[in-house]
C-alpha cells in the first residue's frame, strides 16, 4: 500500500512524450506571441532585443571592464582584448559577495555597493582613477532599444531593490560612479547572462548561436532573424533575442502539468505568479520543490516516521549543490545519509535515504525534460527561419546546475533529440563565464563607433 501511494504521488511528477511535446508546442506559440507588435504585450515570454547583430571578427582590440552581476557570485572583470589573434584574451577577476539586505534594499545601495566593488577592484589592479569602456552583464529582464541602455522590468531570483523597475540600469551605474567620484565610464553595454554566454563561446565556434543559463535562473537567447523580430526596425541580417524564458507559464501554459508542489513554491516565493517554468527548473527552485514533496511524503507517515522535524519546515535548506550531491553515481546510500544527516535531517533509516534520493531524481529529471522541450522549440525554430531541412548548432551553456549536476545534461539532451530529430545540437560549457561575452561585445560596440567617427 505505502508503495502504490509513493508511486501515485511520484507520478504527478513525471511527464510523457505527449506532454512534452506538448511543451515545447506551447513554448513555439508563445515565442511567436513574443516576437509580433500585436500581441508582444500580452506575451508570458518577452523575446527581448539585445542589439548585439553579430560576432566578433577579431579585429577589436583594447582593454575593458566586466561586471556580472545576477548569478550565484558578482564579479569585476578586466578583459585585454588583443586584434588579430583570436585566442588572446587575458581575463582577471575578483569575485564579491552581494549580502542579501543589500540585495533587497534601496536601488541606491545596491548601486553605491557595486560601485565600491568596482573601485577596489581598480586600486587592486593598480588602476585607480582609469576610466575603460565597460561590459555590463546584468541578468535580469531589460528592454533595450539600443545596446548602451537596458530598462530593468522586474527582478527576478530573489533581487529586490526598490526604486530599480522601470528604470535604465547604465543611468544607475553611471549615478552611483559619479556619487563616488574616483573613476569615469566611457561606454556601458548592457548584456544578459545568456547573450555574453553565447558570446564567449562563439568566439571559439561561430556555429554557437544560442546562449543557455540553468543555474540560479533559467533563460535562453539566439540569433533571430530582424524581419521576425517586429519591434526593431529594419529587415536585413541578425539579432540575438533575449528569450526570458523563464517567465513562460505566466499565460497558464504549464497549468496542465504543475502539481501541488509546484504551486506551493509559487505562492510562498516573493514573486507570486511569476517565472513559472524557472520555478520548476532553475536551481534556486528545485530543492523547495523537493523539500516540500519530503514534507507531504511525512504526513503521509511515508517517510522519517511521519514526524516532520523543525529543519524541514525551514524554507531553502535544499541547496541545488545537494541535489547534485545526492545523485551523484558514487555515492552509497549511507553517503546520502551523512549528507541529509548535515541538512539536520537525521533519523532517517535506509529506506529513507533512498526514498529522499528518488525524489531528487524525480524532479531533475523533470527540469531536464522541461528544459529539453524548451529548447526543442527553439532549435526548431531557428531550423525553419532558415527553410533547412537539417539544422547544425551550437549551444553556449552556463550556470551551476547544468555544470555541477550529474545528469542534467544528458536527460535534457535526450529530450531534445527526441523532440527535435532534424536538429544536430552540440553544446559548449562555457569555462569564462559571461564577462568575457560581454567585454567582447563591449569591443565590437566601440570599434564600429570609432569606424563612424
Ligand atoms: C556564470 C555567468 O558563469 O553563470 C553568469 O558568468 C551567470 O553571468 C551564471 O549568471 C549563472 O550561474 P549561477 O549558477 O551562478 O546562477
Ligand atoms: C532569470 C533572469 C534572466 C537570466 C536568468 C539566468 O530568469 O530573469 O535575465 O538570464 O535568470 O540567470
Amino acid at each position: 500500500v505505502q508503495q502504490a501511494q509513493r508511486k501515485r504521488i511520484l507520478d504527478t511528477l513525471r511527464l510523457s512524450h505527449e506532454q512534452l511535446l506538448d511543451v515545447k508546442e506551447r513554448m513555439s506559440d508563445a515565442m511567436l506571441k513574443g516576437l509580433s507588435k500585436q500581441t508582444h504585450q500580452q506575451a508570458s515570454v518577452k523575446m527581448l532585443p539585445s542589439f548585439v547583430r553579430s560576432t566578433p571578427n577579431g579585429t577589436e582590440h583594447g582593454d575593458f571592464l566586466a561586471l556580472d552581476l545576477g548569478g550565484s557570485s558578482f564579479r569585476v572583470l578586466l578583459v585585454r582584448v588583443r586584434a588579430g589573434t583570436k585566442h588572446k584574451v587575458e581575463m582577471n577577476q575578483k569575485i564579491y559577495s552581494i549580502p542579501q539586505e543589500i540585495m533587497q534594499g534601496t536601488g541606491e545601495e545596491l548601486f553605491n555597493h557595486i560601485v565600491s566593488y568596482m573601485a577596489d577592484f581598480l586600486e587592486y589592479k593598480g588602476m585607480k582613477g582609469v576610466s575603460l569602456p565597460l561590459g555590463f552583464t546584468f541578468s535580469f529582464p531589460c528592454y533595450q532599444s539600443r545596446l548602451d541602455e537596458g530598462i530593468l522590468l522586474k527582478w527576478t531570483k530573489g533581487f529586490k531593490a526598490s526604486g530599480c523597475e522601470g528604470r535604465d540600469v547604465v543611468t544607475l551605474l553611471k549615478e552611483a560612479v559619479r556619487r563616488r567620484g574616483e573613476f569615469n565610464l566611457s561606454f556601458v553595454a548592457v548584456v544578459n547572462d545568456t547573450v555574453g554566454t553565447m558570446m564567449t563561446c562563439g568566439y571559439e565556434d561561430p556555429q554557437c548561436e544560442v546562449g543557455l543559463i540553468v543555474g540560479t535562473g533559467t533563460n535562453v537567447c539566439y540569433m533571430e532573424e530582424m524581419r521576425n523580430i517586429e519591434r526593431v526596425e529594419g529587415d536585413e541580417g541578425l539579432m540575438c533575442v533575449n528569450m526570458e524564458w523563464g517567465a513562460f507559464g505566466e499565460n497558464g501554459e504549464l497549468d496542465d502539468f504543475c502539481t501541488d508542489f509546484d504551486r506551493t513554491v509559487d505562492e510562498t516565493s516573493t514573486t507570486p505568479g511569476k517565472q513559472r517554468y524557472e520555478k520548476m527548473i532553475s536551481g534556486m527552485y528545485l530543492g523547495e520543490i523537493v523539500r516540500n514533496v519530503l514534507i507531504e511524503f511525512t504526513t503521509k507517515g511515508l517517510l522519517y516516521h511521519g514526524k516532520v522535524s523543525e529543519r524541514l519546515k525551514m524554507r531553502g535548506i535544499f541547496e541545488t549543490k545537494f541535489l547534485s550531491q545526492i545523485e551523484s553515481d558514487r555515492l552509497a546510500m549511507r553517503q546520502v545519509r551523512s549528507i541529509l544527516q548535515h541538512l539536520g535531517l537525521t533519523g532517517s533509516t535506509c529506506d529513507d535515504s533512498v526514498l529522499v534520493k528518488e525524489v531528487c531524481m524525480v524532479v531533475a529529471r523533470r527540469a531536464a525534460q522541461l528544459c529539453g522541450a524548451g529548447l526543442a522549440a527553439v532549435v526548431e525554430k531557428i531550423r525553419e527561419n532558415r527553410n533547412l531541412n537539417q539544422l547544425s548548432i551550437s549551444v553556449g551553456v552556463d550556470g551551476t546546475l547544468y555544470k555541477t549536476h550529474p545528469h542534467f545534461s544528458s536527460i535534457m539532451q535526450e529530450t531534445l533529440q527526441d523532440l527535435a530529430p532534424q536538429c544536430k545540437v552540440l553544446f559548449h560549457k562555457s569555462e569564462d563565464g559571461s564577462g568575457k561575452g560581454a567585454a567582447l561585445i563591449t569591443a565590437v560596440a566601440c570599434r564600429v563607433q570609432q569606424e563612424q567617427l
